[in-house]
């Protein structure tokens, strides 16, 4: 086949994806619906756990090492984690305030996690034995949360995965190997609340044909929440290492602890509590969500590093945590030691880096009626002038950690004038 013939039957598959999905059709308010758990839940896991977990060096090395499929492969024979690893996650994750999972059914370098018959490369049929999605999905079920199933449709391992761009019958076969075990994935394990699509190299959303993957998956599960990393819009949003909050979309903000999504261990360049608190924070702020990952080892086993920051993290959110799951849009933003989330008229100062006996609050527009320390509901003096709320008569030595919040009650929505401090403050007579 020539190139021009391939972009021919390409040019008529991208007539046949623009259709409108029978989902976008249904309109907002479904979407909003779907969305409801998502927004409440605002934490959630992602876990990245696959062969690369046994080499130790990075989710990517089969790549960005040059390492040769036959050699790579082998890695499925020597992979043997524990009975049951998921639970562990499950329970650490309930500790912890999160509220959903996320985890790797298969990554880029083309092993499944889960039973496919579509290829003999995953775990039943490889080292493990057995179907780690399933103890992945029971044990997240039986803590209550929600299931998410991350899905790379890049894959380094499979015949197609590169020509499938040059080369029509290649991209026929793979095209219908990825939508096959999606097709898999959202059969057989119940029901299934996200679905995270990744990397969508070397095709576009045409030539994965993704509005027919779309509607494949809301047809198999009515209720799922789909990202936008297969070309399409999606149900949300998903900035990376990063937050930056959609104004008009969901969005949620997926991160590592390290500096790395797969197990890796030399990378002891972990987030503190406190980072991770003050990142929880700024995504509610500005209603986003916060999908914090873990790398567990080959065995399944969670780095001690992330087991004890999450339990700090859980700690904190029993106290503080309805703050955060209840935030609404919050207006407020500028301080050096704090940042910000509001429920109703009541500004929630989250302090980070505590200042000691008075903490001040500049051009805040609003009349405060009472202030008191969110965890404690201890009671805090204020003095308000017109550009400066402080509040005083607390303790030198922060008193919550890693984050110290104050309950702040307005007379109104919390609104923050900080440009009127530089231009309407009084200066003295010249
Ligand atoms: C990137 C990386 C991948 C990781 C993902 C998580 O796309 O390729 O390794 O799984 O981000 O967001």
């Amino acid at each position: 086949m020539t190139r021009r013939d391939y972009l021919q039957i390409v040019a008529a598959a991208s007539a046949a994806a623009a259709a409108t999905p029978a989902r976008a059709a249904a309109g907002d308010a479904d979407r909003e619906a779907r969305l409801k758990w998502w927004h409440d839940a605002r934490f959630g896991m992602f876990i990245h756990w696959g062969l690369y977990s046994q080499l130790g060096r990075h989710e990517w090395a089969m790549e960005v090492e040059g390492i040769p499929v036959e050699e790579y492969q082998k890695l499925a024979a020597s992979f043997h984690p524990k009975p049951n690893a998921a639970r562990d996650w499950a329970r650490l994750a309930k500790q912890a305030g999160q509220k959903y999972m996320v985890m790797t059914t298969k990554h880029h370098e083309g092993f499944c996690n889960f039973d496919s018959k579509l290829t003999d490369y995953c775990a039943p049929k490889q080292g493990p034995g057995r179907d780690l999605v399933k103890e992945y999905v029971e044990a997240a079920r039986g803590e209550g949360l929600r299931v998410g199933f991350y899905y790379s449709l890049m894959d380094w391992h499979h015949p197609d995965g590169a020509r499938c761009a040059t080369d029509e019958q290649a991209r026929r076969r793979f095209v219908d190997y990825i939508h096959g075990q999606i097709r898999e994935l959202l059969t057989n394990y119940g029901k299934i609340d996200v679905l995270w699509y990744d990397v969508n190299w070397p095709l576009n959303a045409v030539g994965w044909e993704s509005a027919k993957m779309n509607d494949m998956v809301y047809q198999l599960q009515p209720q799922i929440l789909v990202n936008n990393r297969n070309g399409l819009p999606g149900d949300f949003t998903t900035p990376e290492q990063t937050i930056r909050a959609s104004t008009d979309v969901a969005w949620e903000s997926c991160m590592t602890m390290n500096g790395s999504w797969g197990y890796h261990k030399a990378d002891t360049d972990w987030k503190t509590p406190r980072t991770i608190v003050r990142n929880l924070v700024t995504c509610a702020r500005d209603t986003g969500n916060y999908l914090l990952n873990i790398g567990p080892k080959p065995d399944g086993s969670i780095p001690e590093e992330s087991v004890q920051t999450l339990t700090s993290v859980g700690r904190w959110m029993a106290r503080n945590g309805e703050r955060i799951y209840k935030s609404q849009k919050c207006q407020v933003t500028r301080s050096e030691f704090a940042n910000f989330t509001r429920e109703g008229n009541t500004l929630f100062m989250h302090v980070h880096f505590w200042p000691g006996e008075t903490v001040a609050l500049g051009g805040l527009t609003n009349q405060v009626k009472s202030a008191r320390l969110a965890a404690t509901g201890k009671e805090v003096k204020f003095e308000q002038e017109k550009f400066r709320v402080r509040f005083t008569g607390l303790p030198e030595k922060a008193p919550d950690d890693p984050v110290t919040t104050i309950a702040i009650e307005c007379d109104g929505e919390p609104h923050q004038d900080q440009n009127a401090i530089r231009t309407q403050r009084t200066r003295l007579k010249a």
